[in-house]
């Protein structure tokens, strides 16, 4: 099983299905995100869908239950395989998306991966928040959660096997960080025990992102 999500970071849906269409094959999942969706809704979907692998649609949903649960339902009619919550919207909002959606896989972002320490210390984000939401999240109903590839190890030891752990925030040695800040190499995040990487620069920006995917495939080996 290829276990690289490759996060479709670009503007319009002909860009992201020509890039999708050269990592058919070298990826397992693709993942559309906010960029793509706020601008072209479930346009943005459907030319991907058609290359036939399993969608993560990454939208990160944030507010009152109800609301989370009426989204969510327009959500299950674009048959996508994966979705993202983010699990400080508490346990109702988790169980909300979860009766709009049973047949999705419901991932919980924990906290983001973008945060370093001092900004988590400016927010008033306690240092074990990721376990804590992690647990919330699949006490509540969630498949899995998301975390940065530094925490999947306490995660997972928490967990038990059954959660999926779904890691971005990982760079191939040697790659740009860009805005991420809690990162690691794909294979210190499997030996840790993720079920899926998200990698989206590290792809989308390579001269090659097949032969890129590929390398890291072959790093997980
Ligand atoms: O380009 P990069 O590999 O950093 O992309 C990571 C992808 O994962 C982006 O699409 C981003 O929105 C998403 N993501 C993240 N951190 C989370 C959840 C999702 O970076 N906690």
């Amino acid at each position: 099983m290829n276990r690289i999500c490759a996060a479709l970071d670009l503007p319009d849906p002909r860009s992201a299905a020509e890039l999708a269409a050269k990592l058919v094959g070298h990826v397992g999942v693709f993942k559309i995100g906010l960029e793509l969706f706020v601008a072209h809704g479930p346009a943005a979907v459907e030319p991907i869908r058609k290359l036939g692998l399993p969608i993560f649609l990454d939208l990160k949903l944030h507010d009152i239950p109800q609301t989370v649960e009426s989204a969510a339902r327009g959500v299950a009619k674009l048959g996508v395989q994966y979705l993202t919550v983010h699990a400080s919207g508490g346990a109702e909002m988790i169980r909300a998306a979860r009766r709009a959606l049973p047949q999705t896989r419901l991932l919980a972002v924990t906290v983001l991966t973008s945060l370093g320490e001092d900004e988590q210390r400016e927010l008033g984000i306690p240092p074990d928040a990721v376990l804590r939401l992690a647990r919330l999240a699949v006490a509540a109903g969630a498949d899995g959660i998301v975390c940065a590839p530094t925490e999947v190890a306490a995660l997972r030891a928490a967990l038990g096997p059954a959660p999926l752990i779904v890691v971005p925030g990982v760079r191939p040695a040697g790659s740009a960080k860009g805005d991420q800040r809690r990162t690691g190499t794909p294979r210190q995040a499997i030996d840790a025990g993720a079920s899926m990487l998200v990698v989206g620069r590290p792809l989308r920006d390579a001269p090659d992102p097949a032969a890129a995917a590929d390398s890291i495939a072959a790093e997980l080996r």
